[in-house]
C-alpha cells in the first residue's frame, strides 16, 4: 500500500483493512471503465480550482498532465489497479499523488467521491445513450430496407395469433421502425432530464470554499447545474429511467425475436435467415436452429431483472448519499451492454433475412382473411354494420361445411344472404384485391406502405 492510503487509513481507522472486507466494498472492478469519464471530470474540476485561485495554474497544469498520462496508462492497460484503493476515483487519485506529489493531493478540494461519481455516471450514460441511439437507427434502417421490398407482398396479419386480414409485409416491419422509434426519443428525454452537474455538490453539503459550478458544467457539455446539493448526490432516477428506457428496446427485440422464431418454422415458414445467423444440432444433422433469436428474446430477462435491481436499491434508502448507490452501476452496465449487443445482432439478422413469398401466398386464402372486407362491402351497400357482421358469419360457415372460399360462392349463393351484393362484390374479395382497398391513413395496404417506407428512409437518412 502506497503511503498516502495508508495515512489517511491510519488518522482515522485502525489496524489493516480486512482482505475479506477490501473484497466485498470494491467497485473498481466494475467501474474501471468509467475512467474516461472520471478523468476529464477531475480536469474539469481542477480547472475551476484554478480559475477560483483555490489553486495555482502551475498546479492545474501538472494535475491536468497527470492525469493525462494516467488516461494513457489505463488505455494501453499498463495502468495496476489496486482493489485496496475501492474504486476508479481513488484509483486515479492516489496514482496522482504519486506521479505529481503535492499538487496531486489538491485535486480533492471541494469535492466528494459522492458528487465526483454522481458526475461519471452522467457523462457515462450521455455516451451510451448515443451509442444506443445509433444502433436503435442502424436497426430501423435495416428494417425499412427489408419493408421496400415487400410493399406490395400480402401476409395474413394475427390478433390472437388467428389469422384476422390481409396486410402487405412491410407494414408488418414498419410497425418495429415505429417501436424503435419510440425507444429513440426515449432515451433522447433521458438524455436531456439527465444532463445536469451535480459537481460542486460535495459529499452532501457542497463547500465553504467559493466552486465555480457553472465553469464545470459548462467545460463538461451539461447543460445546467442541480440546485439541491442533498439531492444532486443521491440523485439516480435517471439510471432506473435509463434501464427501463433499454427493457423497452429489449421487449421490442425480443417480440421481433417471437415472431420470427414463429415465422421460421416450417409449420408457418414465412421466413428464412440466413444460415450465417442460424446454429445446428450436436445431435439431429437436419437443424437449422433460430438460436440467435432465441437468446435475444431471453436476454430481455435479464434487462428487466436489472430494472427491479436497480429500483430495489432506491426504495429503503435514507436521504442522502448511502453506499448502496455504488451497486447502481452493475444494473445501468448490464442494461446497456446486453441491449447494445442484442440490437447488433438484431440489425444483422434483419439484414440476413428473407420472406418466402411463394410459400406465404400459397396459404392466403386459408382463413377468411377477407370476411371483414365483405362485411364493409354490404355497409357501402346501406347495410347496417351489425346485420352485415351477421350475414358475412353465415355465409363463412356455410363455407367452412363446404371446404370453399367466400370468393368462390357464385353471386346468386351470396345473393340469397344478402339482395344488395352486385358482381363488383369480387373486388373486395380475396387477400390482394382486400389490401389495395384500404382507404385510411396507416392501414397496411401497399399505397400506405410504400408511403411510409419512403418517409422512413428520408427520416432515417437524416441521422
Ligand atoms: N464507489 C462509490 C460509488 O460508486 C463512490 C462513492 C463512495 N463514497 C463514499 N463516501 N463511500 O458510489
Amino acid at each position: 500500500m502506497d503511503n498516502s492510503k495508508k495515512e489517511s487509513r491510519e488518522q482515522r481507522l485502525s489496524g489493516e483493512r480486512d482482505e475479506m472486507l477490501v473484497d466485498f466494498v470494491e467497485s473498481l472492478s466494475t467501474d474501471q471503465r468509467l475512467y474516461k469519464y472520471d478523468i476529464v471530470g477531475s480536469i474539469a474540476h481542477a480547472q475551476m480550482l484554478s480559475e477560483q485561485k483555490v489553486i495555482t495554474k502551475d498546479e492545474f497544469k501538472q494535475i491536468k498532465e497527470g492525469l493525462l498520462e494516467i488516461e494513457e496508462e489505463i488505455k494501453e492497460g499498463r495502468f495496476k489497479f489496486d482493489k485496496r484503493d475501492e474504486d476508479i476515483h481513488m484509483a486515479i487519485e492516489s496514482a496522482l499523488v504519486s506521479k505529481i506529489g503535492e499538487a496531486g493531493k489538491k485535486l480533492h478540494t471541494g469535492r466528494s467521491r459522492n458528487d465526483q461519481v454522481a458526475t461519471d455516471i452522467r457523462l457515462w450514460m450521455r455516451d451510451e445513450i448515443e451509442i444506443l441511439q445509433a444502433k436503435t437507427t442502424l436497426l430501423q434502417k435495416a428494417l425499412a430496407k427489408l419493408a421496400g421490398r415487400y410493399a406490395e407482398t400480402v401476409m395474413p396479419g394475427y390478433t390472437h395469433l388467428q389469422r384476422a386480414q390481409p396486410i402487405v409485409i412491410a407494414s408488418y416491419l414498419l410497425t418495429f421502425v415505429e417501436q424503435f422509434e419510440r425507444d429513440f426519443i426515449r432515451l433522447a428525454n433521458c438524455r436531456k432530464l439527465l444532463n445536469i452537474s451535480p459537481l460542486g455538490s460535495g459529499a452532501l453539503a457542497g463547500s465553504t470554499l467559493p466552486l465555480g459550478r457553472k465553469s464545470t458544467a459548462n467545460q463538461l457539455g451539461f447543460s445546467d447545474i442541480s440546485y439541491n446539493s442533498i439531492d444532486a448526490v443521491s440523485d439516480r432516477d435517471f439510471c432506473a429511467e435509463f434501464i427501463f428506457d433499454c427493457c423497452l428496446i429489449a421487449t421490442h427485440l425480443s417480440r421481433l425475436a417471437e415472431d420470427w422464431i414463429i415465422y421460421s418454422s416450417s409449420e408457418f415458414g414465412f421466413v428464412r435467415i440466413d444460415d450465417s445467423f442460424c446454429t445446428s444440432s450436436s445431435m439431429m444433422p437436419q437443424k437449422r436452429n433460430p438460436d440467435v433469436l432465441e437468446l435475444v428474446r431471453a436476454k430481455t430477462g435479464a434487462v428487466y431483472g436489472s430494472l427491479v435491481g436497480m429500483l430495489t436499491i432506491l426504495k429503503g434508502q435514507p436521504s442522502g448519499y448511502n453506499r448502496d448507490l455504488q451497486e447502481d452501476k452493475i444494473h445501468i452496465f448490464a442494461a446497456g451492454d446486453t441491449v447494445s449487443q442484442s440490437l447488433d445482432m438484431a440489425r444483422a439478422v434483419v439484414s440476413h433475412t428473407k420472406f418466402d413469398s411463394t410459400k406465404i401466398s400459397a396459404g392466403l386464402e386459408e382463413g377468411y382473411l377477407d370476411a371483414t372486407s365483405l362485411a364493409e362491402y354490404l355497409v357501402g351497400r346501406g347495410t347496417a354494420f351489425r346485420d352485415a357482421h351477421g350475414i358475412v358469419g353465415s355465409l363463412v360457415a356455410q363455407c367452412e361445411k363446404e371446404n370453399r372460399k367466400l370468393a368462390e360462392l357464385s353471386l346468386d349463393e351470396l345473393k340469397k344472404h344478402s339482395a344488395v351484393i352486385e358482381s363488383d362484390v369480387y373486388d373486395h374479395l380475396g387477400a390482394a384485391n382486400v389490401v389495395s382497398k384500404y382507404a385510411t391513413e396507416g392501414a397496411p395496404g401497399p399505397k400506405q406502405a410504400k408511403e411510409q417506407v419512403e418517409y422512413w428512409e428520408k427520416q432515417l437518412a437524416k441521422r
